[in-house]
């Protein structure tokens, strides 16, 4: 004990010496914010923290179905994919097909990333007999990634963007098709080698054009087929009653599906498949794709869809697609621009900011007479979220930027705030700027959404933190005494009431899914569950034509307010028996 505490001495005082060393470089005075470093420029015009988001601007959309990609979660929560990316599935990957027979397909058909996705599929027949094969792709795979929800078979606009690869429109009519819709897929893939097609819907999937070139099979087994030849054992029917076939039954095998999709919910996601980010074709790209910024004003996201996509679009649409894939070769370096880990470098904003906004909205909440939090102490709130602002921005903070010491009588001027802004909103893109040139034209897509979207959470949160600053808010100290020290004066609640309105706005904006939970938190025997088709609380509404599959689960009744097919939000269900969905 002794020893320890002498070494953690030693360590303090060497950390002391360290911080000794720098001070030099830190004594220099930085007179004004134009010597902080070359990339700080005033220009109060550019940087100036009241002029925010505009509305038609979609990078908040790029950047959150980009961040997204792979990931269940978010896929599930927005169905509708609006991003067509090529990538490839490296060698030695497992792929399972589950059918009636041990046949080997020899036309296109379906593979799944999880046995757990592949085994439901042996049975679909009702017959006596289930057979499990598993392949392994002997060379890289060259597929095209559809992001959302693009396998589930409800209308609505999951499917719209290989619709449109396949048919230049959407065809609701045609959502059961799915046989004629990866024979028109490959058909079309043929002139770019495509080998398939990824989906994602209770968990991913590729669609393989040939089983013979690239693949080979591992194993075919024949499995115990389960509750289907079972005629008299019928899914239960009431909410709650218990698998007729404990662990074979129909709620088991399902849950087993819901929890393999469950296992790529967040980054890095289902990573077998591996994307050319430099070769991303995205439907919220208005430069691209005009047509749809119209469709989309003034539209729920939930509702966003790629079904209005105008005829020259289409063109667009093949033209792009025709650049990016003519020379996708995938075997060599998958990247074919600048070598920048996109995906990565979006993952780093997420991670910088996802937990704070939560927190500092959590904080700020407090102020709501109905929040979990409520709280009539202000000053008590101003305070910790100043606190939480500070330590944000400890690496932005210039030691330059402090509002005028004279009051100049302007209380909303925040000028001397921009230089902090304008270094929040670039630092993780300005050093890219030189590598502009060796942009593809979907990283500059990507770049540009990136920058768009830090820049706004920089410019509302350095505009909280310094009108915080200007109003003589110093975390941790005393509050003046002045007619404010019972904490409860509410000459603090329309500042509060103004950050709370930035934040909420700021995080609608962004749009992330990580900030749907289950609250409060599942218990130990449950698990957080993002509703997919077709496993929702209650049958589908007629609106989405969903036949007769999946009819057999539900409880009944259509779902009057269609509320968790519209809008599916997390909710607990257990993972321990009995299983159900449903409740
Ligand atoms: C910042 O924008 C606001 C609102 O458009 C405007 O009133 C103000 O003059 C601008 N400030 C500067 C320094 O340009
Ligand atoms: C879709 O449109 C492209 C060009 O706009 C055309 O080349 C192609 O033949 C069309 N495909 C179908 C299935 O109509
Ligand atoms: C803050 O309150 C809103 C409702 O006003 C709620 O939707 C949100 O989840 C709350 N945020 C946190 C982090 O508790
Ligand atoms: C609300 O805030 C108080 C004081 O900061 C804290 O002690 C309490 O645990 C919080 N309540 C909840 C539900 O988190
Ligand atoms: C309000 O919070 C402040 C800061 O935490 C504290 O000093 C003060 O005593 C609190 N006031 C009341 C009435 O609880």
């Amino acid at each position: 004990m002794a020893r320890r505490s002498l070494a953690l001495l030693a360590i303090l005082s060497l950390s002391r010496l360290s911080v000794g060393a720098q001070i030099p470089l830190f004594s220099s005075p930085i007179a004004t914010p134009a010597k902080a470093g070359p990339l700080i420029e005033v220009d109060a015009g550019r940087w100036n923290l009241s002029v925010g988001r505009s509305a038609d601007s979609a990078s908040h959309l790029v950047f959150d179905t980009v961040a997204s990609l792979l990931q269940h979660w978010p896929n599930t929560h927005y169905r509708n994919g609006h991003n067509l990316v090529p990538g490839i599935i490296p060698v030695g990957t497992l792929m399972y097909h589950g059918r009636i027979n041990q046949d080997i397909p020899n036309q296109p058909d379906w593979f799944a990333t999880d046995p757990e996705h592949s085994r439901p599929f042996c049975i679909l027949w009702k017959l006596p007999t289930c057979w499990h094969l598993t392949f392994v792709t002997t060379r890289p795979l060259r597929v095209l990634y559809f992001d959302g929800s693009s396998a589930t078979k409800i209308q609505g606009g999951a499917m719209d963007a290989q619709d449109f690869v396949a048919w230049n429109t959407s065809r609701p009519d045609w959502v059961w098709e799915e046989e004629k819709r990866i024979i028109d897929l490959c058909d079309w893939g043929r002139k770019y080698q495509l080998d398939g097609f990824a989906r994602m819907e209770m968990d991913f999937e590729f669609m393989l054009c040939d089983f013979a070139s690239g693949s080979r099979l591992v194993s075919s087994i024949e499995l115990e087929p389960g509750w289907d030849i079972f005629p008299t054992l019928q899914p239960p029917q009431a909410v709650g009653a218990p698998d007729p076939l404990p662990g074979r039954g129909p709620l088991a095998r399902d849950f087993q599906t819901l929890q393999a999709g469950a296992w790529h919910n967040f980054y890095p996601g289902e990573s077998r498949l591996k994307l050319d980010m430099t070769r991303l074709v995205s439907f919220y790209d208005t430069d691209m794709f005009p047509s749809l910024v119209k469709a989309r004003s003034g539209v729920d996201r939930l509702q966003h869809r790629v079904a209005g996509l105008s005829k020259e679009d289409v063109q667009v649409m093949h033209g792009r697609l025709d650049e990016v894939l003519r020379d996708f070769d995938g075997t060599q370096s998958l990247d074919s621009g600048s070598g920048v880990d996109w995906r990565t470098l979006y993952q780093v904003i997420v991670d910088r900011y996802a937990d704070r906004l939560e927190m500092l909205q959590y904080i700020l909440n407090s102020t709501d007479p109905t929040a979990e939090n409520y709280s009539q102490n202000y000053t008590q709130t101003l305070d910790s979220a100043m606190y939480r602002l500070q330590l944000m921005f400890t690496t932005y903070a210039l030691r330059t930027a402090h509002p005028p010491a004279v009051d100049t009588g302007a209380d909303n001027d925040l000028s001397w705030a921009s230089p902090v802004y304008q270094y929040c909103a670039t630092t993780h893109t300005s050093a890219l700027y030189p590598s502009k040139s060796s942009f593809t034209k979907s990283e500059h897509l990507l770049f540009n959404a990136l920058e768009n979207t830090n820049r706004e959470i920089c410019r509302v949160l350095v505009g909280i933190w310094a009108e915080g600053v200007q109003a003589g808010v110093h975390p941790g100290l005393p509050f003046q005494q002045s007619d404010d020290h019972d904490g409860s004066v509410s000459r603090w609640l329309p500042m509060l009431g103004r950050w709370k309105n930035e934040v909420d706005g700021l995080m609608g904006w962004l749009g992330w899914s990580i900030w749907l939970k289950c609250r409060p938190a599942c218990g130990m025997e449950e698990m957080c569950y993002m509703p997919t088709w077709p496993w929702f609380k209650m049958k589908p509404p007629a609106i989405y034509n969903e036949g007769d599959f999946g009819a057999t689960g539900y409880d009944g009744d259509p779902d009057p307010e269609e509320e968790e097919w519209r809008n599916p939000l997390p909710r607990c269900i257990r993972r321990l028996q009995p299983f159900d969905w449903r409740f």
